[in-house]
């Protein structure tokens, strides 16, 4: 099948960290039909040759979990070409379409790896130019918009011009292996279906910890950033979907998707006045990671000295329906935290009434990974068979773990790679419909307002540590801690 994958904004830092090297790979896997053609595009002076020679200097100082022969690079290349265009003029949407009309592709998909402000504009753009009718999909990267409003515009300006089909929203985390296995886990086994639901778990605790800071994204981080809109609003708020969303009736895109939209719409709105003891803002200072000793987040370039930015969020959210009533889930996410991680931790309830000498109040829980590692562990009491005295007829904990590396072997697909077969195969049950998103900015617009005459709510951190220690006391009301503290 033929088809033409646009990128714009190609020499942007996502293009060559995560769209350029998902193609590659999806190339290399044979993924990638021979008769298809890859465009890349931006504002630098470079033709198709000074393209990959930068291309390829890039791809050099990435690291490779499956290094790549100059052979393979020089095969990918041959599909490969590049335009020179400011997207924000009319001629450079001529220009584009006169590249996709060299010949007819059967789909073209247009990759917007831009600022979202320039959305609505291209869109529009690529409209008059005949570049939206049925062959076209068009890839939107996050974030749309700044909030609620910013991002109903830039979804106008889109659906005036596209059909809901051809739109692909991004969100990364649901291209992931685990978040994938997470389903096949909840709906492709009946194990645990009867005790997904508050009679049996007591909370839900969803983490993605980086020990990154904004590295050299500081000046937009800090402007338009922030780990609510960068992170909480859409990754976390979307795993939590995947938590508790009810099995659909299928795995079609719309079935999953209204599941999904049933929990954001579920979720307790928090009041203004709620977000002080439901939501934790931080910010790092200096501090040591891994043996090295890193700036605090507002001597980063392009942050302002006295910047109020938030890099750490923790909220405790709930969901208003039969199965979730009263279960707490605990969403948190920050940079320059103690390790790169990320998993949902379900803690089952303590048994009612124990018999046996061991750990008090012990939970039962399931450990979702999906960084730095995919697996899923299960972490059960069981009797120890050759302990010391002191432990005979004890119990211990032990844990189950299936590692998708050991069951699977190492041949893993990368998150964008897998988003962009589904884009190339016109399959949208990964991506994200708009009323999914409003439905999460809703949510998170008292925070926003809340902390917008709130300067003091802004807590410190020391890089290299796990936030806040408010963090835990949001836990602690209810009687929990974060996994790292049990
Ligand atoms: C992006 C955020 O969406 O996700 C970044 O904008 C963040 O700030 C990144 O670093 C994390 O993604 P991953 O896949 O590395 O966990």
């Amino acid at each position: 099948m033929a088809f033409d994958l646009v990128f714009l904004g190609g020499t942007g830092d996502l293009a060559w960290r995560k769209l350029m090297p998902a193609v590659f790979q999806a190339f290399r896997h044979g993924a990638l039909p021979p008769e298809g053609r890859v465009l890349a595009s931006s504002r630098e002076d470079l033709d198709r040759a000074g393209y990959c020679t930068w291309l390829r200097a890039k791809f050099d100082s990435l690291s490779w979990d499956e290094p790549f022969t100059d052979a393979e690079f020089q095969a990918f290349v041959g599909m490969l070409d590049y335009l020179r265009l400011d997207i924000t003029k009319p001629e450079a949407h001529q220009a584009l379409a006169e590249w996709v009309n060299q010949r007819s592709a059967e789909s073209v998909v247009i990759y917007l790896a831009v600022a979202p402000a320039l959305f609505g504009g291209l869109v529009t753009g690529l409209g008059r130019v005949g570049l939206n009718d049925r062959r076209v999909r068009v890839v939107l990267e996050k974030p749309l918009g700044y909030d609620l409003a910013s991002a109903t515009a830039i979804n106008d300006a889109v659906s005036a011009v596209l059909q809901e089909y051809q739109i692909f929203r991004i969100d990364h985390y649901l291209g992931k292996q685990s978040v994938q296995n997470l389903m096949a886990l909840r709906f492709g086994n009946s194990l645990f279906e009867p005790l997904w639901r508050r009679e049996w778990i007591e909370n839900v605790q969803i983490t993605i910890a980086e020990d990154l800071g904004v590295e050299q994204r500081g000046g937009y981080y800090d402007r338009s950033g922030g780990a609510l809109r960068d992170m909480m609003q859409n990754h976390m708020l979307q795993l939590l979907c995947m938590v508790a969303m009810e099995p659909p009736a299928s795995e079609d895109a719309d079935a999953v998707r209204d599941e999904k939209l049933k929990v954001l719409r579920s979720l307790k709105p928090l009041t203004v006045a709620d977000v002080a003891s439901n939501v934790i803002r931080g910010q790092y200072r200096a501090g040591r990671i891994q043996g090295g000793t890193v700036p605090g987040y507002r001597e980063e370039e392009g942050v302002a000295a006295n910047s109020t930015t938030e890099t750490f969020v923790a909220l405790r959210a709930e969901i208003q329906n039969w199965r979730w009533a009263g279960v707490p889930f605990f969403l948190r996410t920050g940079k320059r935290l103690a390790q790169r991680t990320a998993d949902i931790v379900v803690n089952f309830r303590a048994v009612p009434h124990p018999i046996f000498a061991g750990p008090a109040g012990y939970q039962n829980r399931l450990v979702i990974r999906l960084q730095p590692e995919d697996s899923i562990e299960l972490d059960l009491l069981a009797k120890a068979s050759n302990r010391s005295k002191s432990e005979q007829g004890r119990l211990v904990p032990v844990s189950l773990n299936l590692d998708f590396k050991e069951a699977f072997g190492t041949q893993t697909i990368e998150a964008y790679e897998r988003l962009l077969r589904k884009v190339l195969a016109g399959r949208l049950d990964l991506f994200v419909r708009f009323d999914e998103q409003q439905a999460a900015w809703r949510y998170v617009a008292p925070i926003i307002e809340a902390w917008s005459s709130d300067p003091e709510s802004l807590r410190m951190y020391n890089a290299g540590s796990w936030g806040p220690p408010a963090s835990s006391g949001l836990l602690a009301r209810d009687g929990a801690a974060w996994p790292e503290e049990r």
